[in-house]
């Protein structure tokens, strides 16, 4: 480490919260720094499995601390229900940190959310309904109700009343929206919030002194490049910024402390939601990807969409992240295919396209240029060393990073945390 980024390469539920989990064995601190509860991270080990939203994917570690920085936005009665749930399960939260600089999502928020998603009718996002969007709309316009103001529980009410009223009357004006629930919802957010305030911190600070007392400190990114409001597929993305760039801004720290950026990817790629999808597939090995994959939102619960492997999309990704590393995830989903594709350069009106094109029209019309590649044809996921893999997954591997120019950290054979591959020296970390 000290400071290692782990950042979605491509559009969400790449295996975050696995690597995250599996890094946090040598970590000190794990920051999540942006998103809400839109994200869904996996988690399996030894505690059981977990579907984590806002806490970070380190939380079984007791050691380790979890802090929820300032970039992220809380839905206050599912972080109380997740504390519950983990708390139940046995799970000590006694180390997790939220930021007061974080904001809180509130029902008219969510509310919002599914009124312009209705309106946009046939042109929808395909949000997760959690009224991420109208929460960072409200931090940006200086509306928003952050974690702090619990310290005055009056001025919070008030606040979030107050808030609450404009929205309630705009919502009703405009959109003719029966907003009769949500003084009572209103009413159960804030109580729920109340009961979080004894997590509220300075959690820049606590992130701070663990840099100056050189613990190794992880962040864990939420959503994916592909999915970044300045970087993405826009309109259709989050409303805030996965790319390690905003790592500092959302966990309060300074760019030159970042010393590496490990972007997560798939062996294949999905897509969750609407918006371009170059190399979605809608035949049969869609469909196995999706059997084998299970790829079903671990938030929504929505059928994601499938496809090959984007080495444009994850070239792009490793540009604009930096990425010093990729952690290949769900390699063993394709271990029963003949043959496996990968998109290394798009076609658009007769020309061939090596970088993504300028526009998100444009985006929207690139047809994929396929390489094939032998499959393996084994099962993989007992493997636990890159030798120890069949030689057509070496190859691909390899081919991975010949296009994509950034060597692979770690692969991953299945969803429990011991279902890794580590390439554990920095200077040899291809598959090679
Ligand atoms: P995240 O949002 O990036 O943390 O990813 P999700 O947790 O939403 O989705 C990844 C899914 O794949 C989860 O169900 C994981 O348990 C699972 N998973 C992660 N890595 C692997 C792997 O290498 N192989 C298989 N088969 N499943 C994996
Ligand atoms: P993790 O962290 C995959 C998608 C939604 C939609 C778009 C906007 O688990 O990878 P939003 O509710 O954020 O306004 O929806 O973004 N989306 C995700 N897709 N994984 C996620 O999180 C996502 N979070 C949001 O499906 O297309
Ligand atoms: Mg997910």
């Amino acid at each position: 480490m000290p400071v290692l980024c782990v950042v979605g390469a491509q559009w969400g539920d790449e295996g975050k919260g696995k690597v995250v989990d599996l890094l946090c064995e040598y970590a000190d601190m794990v920051v999540r720094y942006q998103g809400g509860n839109n994200a869904g991270h996996t988690v399996e080990n030894d505690r059981g499995k977990f579907a984590l939203h806002l806490v970070p994917s380190g939380i079984t570690f007791p050691d380790v601390v979890a802090v929820i920085g300032n970039g992220v936005v809380i839905d206050p009665t599912v972080l109380r229900m997740e504390i519950d749930e983990l708390e139940g399960r046995g799970v000590s939260t006694a180390n997790l940190k939220v930021s007061g600089e974080a904001h809180l999502i509130m029902p008219y928020h969510i509310m919002l959310d599914h009124i312009q998603e209705a309106r946009l009718g046939k042109g929808k996002i395909g949000t997760t309904g959690r009224g991420i969007g109208p929460a960072y709309s409200d931090k940006t316009s200086r509306q928003g109700v952050r974690m702090q103001d619990l310290l005055d529980p009056e001025g919070f009410r008030r606040k979030v009343m107050a808030v609450m009223e404009a929205k309630a009357e705009m919502m009703a004006k405009a959109y003719d929206q029966d907003v009769s629930s949500l003084r009572a919802d209103c009413e159960r957010y804030i109580k729920a919030a109340e009961s979080l305030r004894g997590y509220v911190d300075d959690t820049s600070f606590l992130v701070w002194q663990a840099l100056r007392a050189e613990k190794r400190v992880l962040l864990e990114g939420a959503q994916g490049t592909m999915l970044d409001l300045d970087h993405g597929t826009y309109p259709y993305v989050t409303s805030s910024n996965p790319v390690a760039g905003y790592a500092c801004v959302g966990s309060g720290i300074g760019p030159v402390e970042l010393t590496e950026v490990w972007g997560v990817s798939k062996a294949y790629a999905t897509r969750v939601g609407e918006g371009p999808f170059p190399t979605e597939l809608h035949d049969e090995v869609g469909k196995l990807m999706r059997d084998v994959g299970y790829e079903y939102g671990t938030t929504t619960g929505r059928e994601r969409r499938c496809g090959w492997l984007d080495l444009v999309a994850l070239r792009y990704a490793a540009r604009i992240n930096g990425l010093t590393g990729l952690a290949i995830t769900k390699l063993d989903v394709l271990n029963t295919l003949d043959t496996i594709k990968v998109c290394t350069a798009y076609r658009y009106q007769g020309q061939t396209l090596k970088e993504l094109p300028a526009t998100q029209a444009s985006f929207a019309q690139v047809e994929p240029i396929y390489e094939e590649l032998p499959g393996w044809k084994s099962d993989i996921s007992g493997v636990r060393g890159v030798n120890d893999l069949p030689r057509p997954a070496i190859d691909y591997l390899n081919f991975i990073v010949r296009q994509v120019h950034v060597p692979i950290a770690l692969i991953s054979v299945g969803s429990q945390r011991q279902q890794t591959i580590k390439v554990p020296h920095p200077d040899s970390r291809s598959a090679e």
